[in-house]
């Protein structure tokens, strides 16, 4: 049975007058709120969302008149998440603007949800406090009460009131309109804010410095004041995210023909935060690791991410905050689209980034692997309550969602295109929309039917296997079948085919709508590649006489990179599939041995990584020989490379320097070992300044990797002493690579028990640890300690599912894998809120246990025949 937890609609609400006094020292404080109504149809009852507050008082008054009119009852469903204010006369809508006064009072909460407080040490060791709030997707209702839905739509009015002459930096969406010096508290009230939906609300206070610029609108000169707040004493590493923002702002102001509309921009990093970042109008919050920028000591690896996420942040003050999806069913709209957007705005400002190339291996490439399982579902999917919102914030909205946009765009054409974005964004802004109202602005732009294009892309789970065989002198024959999963759902596919004779500016299009079609080329060809571009999300099989002509365009680099890349990553699917054999991937990677571009090499590298992952621990002889391979295949490149970089050194280069590494430590190369041992010495001297800042993960690892508990104690002690937050989070990860079972149990109580890690890092060791040679203890870690460990981090939504789902999708073996499951059914209720997550790990791990089976011997005999 599914319970509809929507709100009636009887009543709306239309301003939130919201003042808040919090208390810094005891983490409590006051609210009081006045909210206008406006009643719709009569009734005696108002409704609210409200989640762990105390609420006193309700009463209404109305203009024109000192009465109160006091609610007769507060009742309270807290499986609803609602309160109820009955009152004794029946509303109606002749009241003269009636306000709905409410007195409550709440904690600031350590669960980084609702309002909740952030800790941090001063450079003299003293533990200091900063309050703030992360509402979606649906925790506003946490820190007052409201109608928290995104399609309730109001304008909010927010004042806070700190003690007098405190040092506090208070912040909200909007800029400070008055500064009240009171008689008890200093308060700062901020200029109400367009109508907006409640999961974007946002406020602040602590102690930060900042650094300030400002964007230039495109059209009307407006001046929007853009500011980075950070850490007392340290607004240097603001400056890179400020300048990028500053930028982008103005950047989607022209690309999306509306200006940004708020008078200022502030961004801050939090020491605790559960997500990556947050959107919030006009105040967008991010964990410290992906806002700050020290120059020279930053990797390029955090730098690009913190491009991408300031770009994907910023993109959804269009696409989220002035536009809002209807209801949470269509949050790709949000979040596919901020990703899509995202990405094209990191693409205009690092072109030599190779942005799009990496969004078809990482983003596409994540869409596939989690889109192929019966577990996987539908880019738009039905929602009800708040646990099974959270669980949709994944692969499927993020990236099949800006997948599906990209192929759109590539259909379209990128004017045509954008077009239709615009006239979609000026018909909803300060409003709500649904996928079909996106889809009728882009058929009206382009004349084409854009809701059956993609109607089998948003609704159906899956995603297709285009085979490809030759029928007759100029002809192929293409099905298409649902990937890895058997039903009868058939996609719509627009196919580009480029072939030995008609290149990128002249290739044959065709648009796939049947199961099984043959298109006449009406030529014949040397080689040829459907699905040119990795624009369509599928995955092509070819026949193996037409695979076998395509390593000469790969060889020759006559296919531009993103082709190269996605035939081998195309191959490596269809191997862990079982449709083809771990040797016709291998016998393909010779195409590759003179490849160039780091986008392509990583395929190659993502292969022998599986690899390496897969057969550890089964057979000594074919993990050395398939390490050894890993030595071949890139000694010459690292040589190359080196371990320092050159004056002038492109980015690439020093994330290709930082693969290389990783897989020849990883592989046991001793040049790479040696040298990685020296540097990590250097590293837990405190010396910093001779490791390249993208290397400094790997040498870490490999210091753990190959060391004992001497390594590990170093290891933790740099972490406990240092205050760079990257280098925490590398040590961090670092130390789920021990290299002994009996290091395990320790390794996590560490994460988890000590207090010495943050709830927002503590699933990092589990990652390395599930996925290395000790996924069984650390199953058995979890289970031995469900009761203190597991329940601690119930409800922390990512954390709790990965800590079961991590290991679980990384058994090797039925047994181990049927006892997990059992477990898991007799945690079913502790477990139903990750239930999907927890159901895809362990497919995956199915899907391993089968394809392993399948190829062992494959594997096996390439392995000896090579070495
Ligand atoms: N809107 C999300 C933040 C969010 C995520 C809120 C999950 C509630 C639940 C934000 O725009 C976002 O997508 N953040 C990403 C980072 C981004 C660069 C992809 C994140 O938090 O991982
Ligand atoms: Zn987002």
């Amino acid at each position: 049975m599914t319970t509809n937890y929507r709100l009636p609609t009887n009543v709306k609400y239309t301003h939130y007058d919201l003042h808040l006094t919090p208390d810094m020292k005891n983490f409590t404080y006051t609210g009081k709120l006045a909210i206008d109504i406006d009643i719709k149809e009569d009734t005696n009852t108002l409704v609210l969302n409200y989640k762990d507050l105390e609420i006193g008082t309700a009463y209404i008054m109305v203009d024109g008149s000192n009465d109160l009119l006091q609610s007769s009852s507060v009742t309270y469903d807290s499986d609803r998440e609602e309160v109820s204010m009955k009152f004794p006369v029946t509303l109606t809508s002749s009241l003269a603007s009636p306000k709905l006064h409410i007195f409550f009072t709440g904690t600031i909460n350590d669960k980084m949800a609702g309002f909740y407080r952030s800790s941090y040490k001063t450079d003299d060791g003293e533990t200091k406090y900063c309050a703030v709030t992360q509402f979606e997707s649906t925790d506003a209702r946490r820190a007052f009460p409201c109608a928290d839905e995104p399609a309730l739509k109001a304008r909010f009015t927010v004042s806070i009131g700190v003690p007098k002459k405190s040092q506090y930096t208070v912040l909200s969406n909007m800029p400070v309109e008055e500064f009240i010096d009171g008689f008890a508290s200093d308060v700062y009230r901020f200029e109400t804010t367009p109508v907006m939906s409640t999961y974007l609300l946002a406020f602040f206070v602590g102690e930060m410095d900042h650094v300030e610029t400002t964007a230039i609108m495109p059209q009307s000169k407006n001046e929007v004041k853009v500011r980075v707040y950070t850490p007392k004493g340290e607004s240097e590493k603001g400056k890179f995210s400020l300048e990028l923002a500053a930028r982008t702002l103005e950047f989607f102001s022209e690309y999306f023909d509306i200006e940004y509309p708020l008078p200022k921009m502030d961004m801050l990093g939090l020491p605790d935060f559960a997500a990556g970042a947050m959107e919030n109008w006009g105040l967008v919050t991010y964990r410290s690791t992906l806002i700050y920028v020290t120059e020279g000591k930053t990797s390029n690896m955090i730098k690009e991410q913190v491009a991408q996420t300031v770009c994907h942040e910023l993109a959804h003050q269009w696409f989220g905050n002035l536009v809002t999806m209807e209801w949470w069913t269509d949050l790709w709209l949000n979040e596919g689209f901020a990703t899509w957007v995202g990405n094209m705005a990191t693409n205009h400002f690092y072109p030599e980034w190779d942005t799009w190339n990496t969004f078809v291996n990482c983003e596409m490439g994540s869409a596939l692997s989690l889109d192929m399982l019966k577990s996987s579902h539908p880019i738009q999917v039905t929602v009800n309550k708040a646990s099974e919102i959270d669980e949709i914030f994944d692969n499927i909205s993020y990236c099949k969602g800006a997948s599906v946009i990209r192929m759109l765009v590539n259909t379209l054409g990128e004017d045509t295109f954008r077009t239709g974005l615009r006239a979609y964004l000026k018909e909803f802004q300060y409003s709500n929309a649904e996928t079909g109202n996106l889809w009728a602005h882009l058929s009206d732009a382009s004349g084409m039917d854009v809701a059956t294009m993609m109607n089998s892309w948003t609704t159906k789970t899956g995603y297709p296997v285009l085979t490809v065989k030759r029928h007759g002198e100029t002809s192929i024959e293409v099905t298409q079948e649902r990937f890895n999963v058997a039903d009868d759902t058939t996609w719509h596919v627009s196919l580009d085919i480029i072939t030995s004779e008609r290149g990128y500016d002249n290739m044959v299009k065709h648009v796939l709508t049947q199961k099984t079609e043959v298109i006449d080329l009406g030529h014949s060809w040397r080689w040829l590649k459907v699905n040119t571009e990795c624009s369509n999300m599928c995955v092509v099989n070819y026949s193996p006489d037409l695979l076998n002509d395509l390593s000469e365009p790969v060889k020759t680099q006559t296919f531009k990179p993103v082709d190269r890349a996605t035939l081998l990553s195309d191959l490596i699917r269809l191997n862990k599939t079982q449709h083809v054999h771990a040797d016709v991937v291998l016998n393909f990677l010779p195409a590759y041995t003179d490849e160039t571009v780091l986008s392509v090499v990583e395929n190659v590298a993502a292969y022998m990584r599986l690899l390496t992952y897969t057969w550890q621990g089964t057979d000594d002889s074919l993990t050395n020989s398939i390490k050894r391979y890993t030595v071949n295949l890139f000694k010459d490149r690292f040589d190359k490379v080196g371990w320092r970089a050159t004056e002038g050194e492109s980015h690439n280069t020093s994330i290709e320097r930082r693969m290389l590494v990783t897989r020849l430590s990883v592989a046991g190369y001793e040049p790479v070992l040696a040298e990685s041992k020296r540097l990590f010495d250097l590293l837990m001297s405190g010396d910093t300044s001779q490791v390249e800042p993208d290397l400094i993960q790997t040498v870490i690892i490999t210091g753990v990797q190959n060391g004992g508990q001497t390594e590990i104690d170093q290891v933790r002690h740099l972490f406990e002493t240092t205050t760079e937050e990257e280098l925490q989070g590398h040590c961090l990860t670092a130390l789920g690579y021990v290299n002994s079972a009996d290091h395990v149990d320790d390794c996590l109580d560490y994460s988890f028990n000590s207090g010495k890690v943050r709830t927002q890092d503590a699933y990092r060791s589990m990652f390395p640890l599930a996925e290395g040679r000790f996924t069984a203890e650390a199953w058995n870690y979890m289970v031995r300690t469900w009761d203190t460990v597991w329940k601690k981090f119930q409800g922390g939504k990512y954390i709790s599912a990965r800590l079961v789902s991590l290991p679980l999708q990384n058994m090797k073996d039925t047994t181990t894998l049927d006892d997990a499951v059992k477990f898991v059914e007799s945690k079913a209720d502790d477990l139903s809120d990750v239930r999907r997550t927890v159901d895809q790990g362990i497919e995956r791990a199915r899907a391993t246990i089968k394809w392993m089976d399948y190829d062992r011997n494959s594997v096996a005999s390439f392995f000896n025949n090579t070495n």
